[in-house]
């Protein structure tokens, strides 16, 4: 019998790939596969363009494969978004019938899901800019295809400076840019004119509807147009484009909500959220066909605008925003802001409701705000961030001459030379511009330059334990404590527990770990306190991989768990830039290039207003949020960063009220 049933399991594995082969021919790009090879052989650079859904990501890394260039060394293929990275690769390794991570893996920040086996590899863009740390001219490579080159993320434009270099002394080496976009001259022309391959797209019509007079509230109206096409439209699955997760939940919670009373008339609605932080098990539900009679509906950020190709959509809904990273280099200060998007996103957003049949696009904005507010590309993100973790990179491989880097877009010089200040004053550079041994063991880290300069403080505070474990939890982002909404109260209590002592948000994190690591890791305890087990999980992944980079770095690991002024002290040795003071009515001021700021209502310090304070960012909702707040004694930043901070600048009295009768007195 065992015999029998292991025959059908692989009789059914057999099936899947085949269906899946046939799959493969049935894609625009499967009639060019000749012409592409013949073209790769012949050129060493090449620019693809081609409708999103084509087949490019997923296929002519295959392609290479089978016509013998994974012989000579790995195929990578580069994507901005991990998801993206992440679902590609499960994909692929099944329509090779491989086991995921052997022959066809996937790496991306803190998850290598790769083999000795691996040979087509999809990463990140800032995984493959940090391999070249370790291997400058990636003799490990055969092919490199940059993919959603049209998105310029900050590392694919590095990447086009450093694989064009790298292309001129390894002839053998190929490179592939490939774009979702039609505007390919420009890769052509800055790759030295390389011929441009265009596999034209299947696109059916898109009927593209506009709102008469713009919305108030694009969520509310999101929610109606998704209910409107659900009752009145004929079947085919729904896209809707939202800006993050915490909208995602919000639309998912409200539909959940408003589908449960419409009545056994009207076909079910399967609801599937997608974004960056979507736990692995959930991200495949999107791919599943929907089954007969019911509907999908996909809510997604920006992923889904070209990264990810989901079939059978028929129906998009696109409010005209997304998440947008600007930078002010005056004032050092980045924040994460909705804005509206670009015509060129407006139409890729547009072109996702027609790839299997004609199809309809409602945009929530009027067709005035298309053509005269829209702009037509969205800023390349060299332009408008923080570019200290770039520079560090960069000053690593040995690059000193910024200014002349060969960059697509320049960026302004005044971002260059406040990401090299700021490098210097976390002493990562010394005065001349160069390396130092600290700024060396920073970019060990695949972290932001202040946190890896937290961790690699550490070792003169003794607190390296505690410091790896504070850095962990920050790198996970928002998810660590949930509130059900029928036990806030308790979770509200849970939460408060590990601020004990008022000790702040950064030491609460480090409470929660250590807890966590005491209970050995427990599950049932994360239950009971409200924490998310699945971002602690990760947490404990980064942490693992940060102590692995400390034995690199020669920092010992030691714990000085009782000084908490020592942890404090180096988590200001790399966020002394962050810090502000209490003003009179209860908001802050950030102490370099003022700024008005207040602490975020989720920190433990939000009633209790500490004179001083270090924050770890700042978010604009409402207001300008500080968030992860620890109090702070003004003079470790002038102890701390003395070429930064000067007594004056941390002077109490500006804002102290002196004692009438000394006041006098000096008078
Ligand atoms: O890269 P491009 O946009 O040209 O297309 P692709 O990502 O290679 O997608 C080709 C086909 O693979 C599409 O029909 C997708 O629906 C399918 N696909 C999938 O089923 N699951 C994934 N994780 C990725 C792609
Ligand atoms: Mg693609």
């Amino acid at each position: 019998f065992e015999d029998d049933s292991d025959q059908e399991t692989i009789d059914a594995k057999d099936i899947l790939k085949r269906e899946l082969q046939d799959e493969r021919k049935t894609l625009p790009i499967y009639k060019f596969r000749d012409e592409l090879l013949k073209a790769v052989d012949e050129y060493q650079v090449i620019v693809i363009v081609g409708e999103t859904g084509s087949g490019k990501t997923t296929q002519i890394p295959q392609y290479l494969h089978e016509a013998g260039y994974t012989a000579r060394g790995k195929v990578a293929c580069t994507q901005p978004r991990r998801v993206a990275a992440m679902s590609v690769a499960a994909r692929v390794s099944q329509e090779m019938g491989v086991k995921l991570g052997h022959e066809v893996g996937y790496s991306i920040r803190f998850e290598d899901c790769t083999s000795e086996k691996t040979m087509i590899k999809y990463m990140t863009d800032g995984m493959l800019l940090r391999e070249f740390l370790g291997e400058p001219d990636l003799a490990g490579y055969s092919v490199v295809m940059v993919d959603e080159a049209h998105e310029r993320t900050l590392s694919t434009d590095i990447l086009f400076g450093l694989v064009k270099d790298i292309a001129r002394f390894r002839p053998d080496l190929k490179l592939l840019i490939s774009s979702a976009t039609l505007d390919a001259e420009k890769f052509s022309d800055y790759f030295d004119s390389a011929p441009i391959f265009k596999i034209p797209g299947r696109r059916y019509p898109v009927e593209v509807h506009y709102t008469k007079a713009p919305e108030a509230d694009y969520i509310d109206a999101a929610i109606v147009t998704i209910l409107q096409i659900h009752v009145t439209q004929p079947p085919g699955d729904i896209l809707v484009f939202l800006t993050g997760q915490e909208e995602i939940e919000t639309v998912d919670e409200i539909l959940k909500h408003k589908t449960r009373g419409l009545g056994t008339k009207i076909p079910e609605l399967n609801i599937c959220p997608i974004y960056a932080n979507l736990p692995t098990e959930l991200q495949a539900k999107i791919f599943e066909t929907t089954p007969e009679g019911s509907r999908k509906v996909v809510l997604a950020t920006n992923i889904a605008e070209t990264s990810l190709t989901i079939d059978g959509i028929k129906y998009v809904i696109d409010p005209g925003f997304c998440k947008i990273k600007s930078y002010n280099p005056r004032t050092g200060m980045e924040s994460l802001l909705i804005n509206p998007i670009s015509k060129a996103s407006a139409n890729q957003r547009a072109g996702r409701s027609g790839r299997t049949g004609p199809g309809k696009c409602f945009r929530l904005y009027t067709s005035y705000n298309y053509m005269h507010d829209l702009e037509d590309n969205t800023v390349p993100e060299i332009q408008r961030t923080n570019l200290a973790n770039v520079v560090l990179t960069l000053k690593s491989l040995g690059i000193h001459d910024l200014v002349n880097f060969d960059f697509m877009d320049p960026p302004p010089s005044e971002a260059l030379l406040k990401a090299l200040e700021q490098l210097f004053a976390l002493s990562a550079l010394n005065s001349r511009g160069e390396l130092t041994k600290t700024g060396r063991r920073m970019a060990e880290f695949p972290l932001d330059p202040m946190l890896s300069k937290m961790i690699v403080a550490s070792e003169k505070y003794k607190c390296s334990d505690e410091v790896m474990s504070i850095a962990s939890m920050l790198s996970i982002g928002n998810s660590i404590f949930y509130r059900p909404k029928d036990k806030q109260v308790h979770a509200d209590n849970a939460r408060l527990n590990f601020h004990t002592g008022n000790v702040g948000d950064h030491i609460a994190l480090l409470n929660v770990y250590n807890s966590w690591r005491e209970t050995d890791f427990s599950t049932q305890w994360c239950y009971e306190n409200y924490i998310q087990v699945r971002s602690m999980k990760r947490a404990r992944d980064i942490r693992d991989q940060l102590e692995g980079l400390m034995e690199r770095v020669e920092i010992e690991v030691c714990s000085n768990a009782s000084d908490l002024d020592a942890i404090k002290k180096a988590i200001t040795s790399g966020f002394f830039h962050h810090s502000a003071r209490l003003q009179k009515n209860g908001s802050y001021r950030t102490v370099k290039n003022p700024q008005t700021v207040f602490i975020h209502p989720s920190s433990g310090l939000a009633q209790l207003l500490p004179r001083w304070v270090i924050y770890h960012e700042l978010v604009l909702t409402t207001k300008e949020y500080m968030r992860q707040v620890t109090e702070l004694k003004p003079e470790w930043l002038v102890e701390i960063a003395p070429h930064y901070y000067q007594l004056k600048d941390v002077d109490d009295a500006g804002s102290k009220k002196l004692p009438k009768g000394q006041g006098r007195a000096a008078l």
